[in-house]
C-alpha cells in the first residue's frame, strides 16, 4: 500500500477537540404546523464516511439516526403546509414583501448562530473539507442576503402603475403554492437553500426533505426555522423518498417540485403527478461537463483548472470537469503534467490541513469507479497516475484513465466521483460531436488563446450548454449568474434573482382609467389597505 493511504484513518484522541462532535445526534422530532413533533418509530442510523480507527481496525463513525417517516406524516406535513397557504388566503401568501423578509432576517440571524455545528457536521457527514465547509455555509448565508437585496429591488420595480391603451394596471409577482424542496448530498445546504429561501421568501409554502446523505447537518436549523415563520409556512419529511415523497406527488397538490438529483428520479416524480400540467419544475440534473484544450492552450493554467475542475470535493459537483478532451499535438505534455498534479494531491480526513481528497460519502461509490476503470482497460484505456485508483475504506484515489473513447461506459456515464477520462483529439469536430450527441448540456471549458478559433467555438457551443467558460474550469458562481442546462442536465433557470420569478407568476391588477375607478385605487393606496395594490418603496 502506498504511504498516503496508510495513515488515513485517525483515532478519536487525534482528532482535535473543534472538530469533535458533541455526541450521537439522535433527531427524533420533525417540523410540523409550527411545532417540533416528537417521533417515536423506526429510525435510520446515520454513518460518518470518515472511519475512526480502534485498536488494529478502522470502522466508519455513528453520527446518530433520524427518522423514517411514513406516508401517514407525510400527508400531515402536506395538510399543514397547505393550511398555512389557505388557497392563498393565508397570512404569509398575503403578507407585505416587507414583512416577509423580516421573517426571513430573523431566520438568518438565527442561522449564523449554528456556523460551527453545521460546518462541523458537514464534514463528518459527507466528507466535505473544511474549507469548503466554512465556504458552502457563507456562501449560503450570502445567497440569502442577497435574495433579500434583490426582492427590494424587484419589489421597487412593481410599486408603480403602468398605464396603456386606457388601462392602469400593477404587476407584481405572486407566489405558486406549495412548494416541495429536496436538495443534494454535494452541497446538502447551498444547493437545497438556493431553492428553498426563494420560494419562502416569494410568500410560498415549504415541505422540505433532505438529500439522502447529509441529513443531520439541518437538524441545528429546525428551530430557527420554527420561531421565524409562522406555523406550517416550513415543514420537514425525512425517510425513503417513495414512502414520503410519492404520497406528495401523487396527491396531485404539490404546486412546485424543486429538485436536485439524477433526472431519472425527476422523471418518476414528476410523472407521479396526476396533473402535471399543474406542475411547475425547478430541477438541476446530471452533467457531463467537458473540457477541450486547444493546441496552443498554455498548458500550466489548464492543467491547474482542469485538476480544480475534475477535482474539487473528489469530482462531486454536477459542474466538475467529467471528460478532457485534449488535442493530440499537446496531449504528451498535459498528461505529463495533470497525472503529476493529480498523484501530488493530498488525501485525509476533511478537517487536516491542506487536505484535497476526502472519503466518499456515497456507499458503493469506490466499487463503481472500479468497474469503470475495468470497462475502460478492457477496452484498452489504463489508469496513467501514480497511486490512481488505489482504494482503502472510504479512500479512493484519483484516477487519470487514458485513452478513453466512445465505446467506454467513462465515455458516456456521469462518474461523480475521482475519475478522471481524457480522451485524445486531432479534429476539433470530435469534441463537438460529443457534445452534439451527449444526453447532458450544462457546461463547457474551453483551453485556448487563438480569438478566431475561440469564437468560432463559441457561436456553436452556446446552443448545446449553457455556459461556456474560457481558460478556466467549470462552476455556478457567482450566484447571480444564470444557472441551467439543456437536455438532461436542467429545467429552469436559478441565480440570485431567477429564482424570484421562478417560484411566482406574473400577476396583476388592472382597471379602464375612468375617474370612479382612479378613485377608488387611490382610496386604497391611500389607507395602505392591500399588500399587493401597494406604492410603497422599501428603502
Ligand atoms: O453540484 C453543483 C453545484 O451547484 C456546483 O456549484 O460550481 O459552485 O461548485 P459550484
Amino acid at each position: 500500500m502506498p504511504q498516503l493511504m496508510k495513515r488515513l484513518f485517525p483515532s478519536l484522541r487525534e482528532i482535535g477537540k473543534e472538530f469533535i462532535l458533541n455526541g450521537p445526534m439522535h433527531q427524533k422530532e420533525y417540523l410540523v404546523n409550527g411545532r417540533l413533533k416528537p417521533w417515536n418509530g423506526p429510525v435510520q442510523e446515520v454513518l460518518s464516511p470518515v472511519l475512526i480507527s480502534d485498536g488494529g481496525s478502522a470502522a466508519p463513525f455513528p453520527l446518530g439516526s433520524y427518522p423514517l417517516m411514513t406516508e401517514k406524516e407525510s400527508l400531515e406535513v402536506l395538510e399543514a403546509a397547505e393550511q398555512a397557504y389557505d388557497n392563498g388566503r393565508g397570512e404569509w401568501p398575503t403578507m407585505s414583501v416587507e414583512e416577509r423578509i423580516r421573517h426571513m432576517e430573523t431566520f438568518v440571524f438565527k442561522m449564523t448562530d449554528k456556523r460551527q455545528e453545521i460546518v462541523r457536521l458537514l464534514m463528518w457527514e459527507i466528507g466535505k473539507t473544511l474549507a469548503d465547509s466554512e465556504k458552502e455555509f457563507d456562501r449560503t448565508v450570502e445567497y440569502i442576503r442577497d435574495t433579500i437585496g434583490a426582492l427590494k429591488e424587484l419589489d421597487r420595480n412593481s410599486s408603480r402603475f403602468i398605464i396603456e391603451q386606457g388601462i392602469m394596471g400593477q404587476i407584481r409577482r405572486a407566489p405558486l403554492g406549495v412548494v416541495l424542496c429536496m436538495g443534494p448530498f454535494n452541497y446538502p445546504l447551498n444547493e437545497t437553500f438556493t431553492t428553498l429561501i426563494p420560494a419562502l421568501i416569494m410568500g410560498n409554502v415549504v415541505i422540505f426533505k433532505p438529500p439522502k446523505l447529509g441529513v443531520l447537518l439541518h437538524y441545528p436549523l429546525l428551530e430557527a426555522f420554527r420561531d421565524a415563520f409562522p406555523a406550517g409556512v416550513i415543514n420537514t419529511v425525512y425517510g425513503d423518498g417513495q414512502a414520503v415523497v410519492g404520497p406528495l406527488m401523487k396527491s396531485g397538490r404539490i404546486n412546485v417540485l424543486a429538485f436536485i438529483g439524477t433526472s431519472r428520479v425527476a422523471d418518476i416524480l414528476k410523472h407521479q403527478h396526476p396533473r402535471p400540467h399543474r406542475l411547475r419544475c425547478v430541477l438541476g440534473l446530471e452533467a457531463k461537463n467537458p473540457a477541450i484544450i486547444l493546441p496552443d492552450a498554455a498548458i500550466d493554467l489548464a492543467v491547474n483548472e482542469a485538476v480544480l475542475g475534475t477535482l474539487s470535493f473528489n469530482g462531486q459537483r454536477c459542474t466538475a470537469l467529467k471528460i478532457l478532451f485534449v488535442h493530440r499535438m499537446v496531449s504528451d505534455e498535459f498528461l505529463k503534467k495533470f497525472s503529476q498534479k493529480v498523484s501530488s494531491l493530498s488525501m485525509g480526513v476533511p478537517w487536516e490541513n491542506g487536505v484535497q481528497i476526502t472519503p466518499l460519502p456515497e456507499q458503493g461509490k469506490p466499487a463503481y469507479l472500479l468497474d469503470l476503470i475495468r470497462d475502460a482497460e478492457s477496452l484498452g484505456a489504463r489508469v496513467i497516475n501514480e497511486h490512481g485508483a488505489t482504494v482503502n475504506g472510504s479512500f479512493f484515489f484519483p484516477a487519470v484513465v487514458f485513452p478513453v473513447d466512445s465505446r467506454m461506459k467513462l465515455y458516456h456515464e456521469e462518474q461523480f466521483g475521482p475519475l478522471i477520462p481524457v480522451v485524445v483529439f486531432d479534429d476539433i469536430q470530435e469534441p463537438i460531436a460529443y457534445m452534439v450527441q451527449s444526453n447532458y448540456g450544462q457546461q463547457v471549458s474551453l483551453f485556448g488563446n487563438d480569438p478566431q478559433q475561440i469564437a468560432r467555438l463559441i457561436d456553436p457551443l452556446v446552443n448545446q450548454v449553457c455556459r461556456v467558460n474560457i481558460n478556466s474550469q467549470c462552476q455556478r458562481g457567482p450566484d447571480t449568474f444564470p444557472f441551467t442546462g439543456r437536455k438532461d442536465s436542467a429545467e429552469g433557470t436559478l441565480s440570485v434573482s431567477d429564482a424570484l420569478r421562478v417560484f411566482t407568476i406574473r400577476t396583476l391588477v388592472a382597471a379602464k382609467t375612468s375617474p370612479e375607478n382612479k378613485g377608488l385605487i387611490k382610496e386604497i393606496l391611500r389607507g395602505n389597505q392591500s399588500a399587493f395594490l401597494n406604492t410603497d418603496f422599501i428603502f
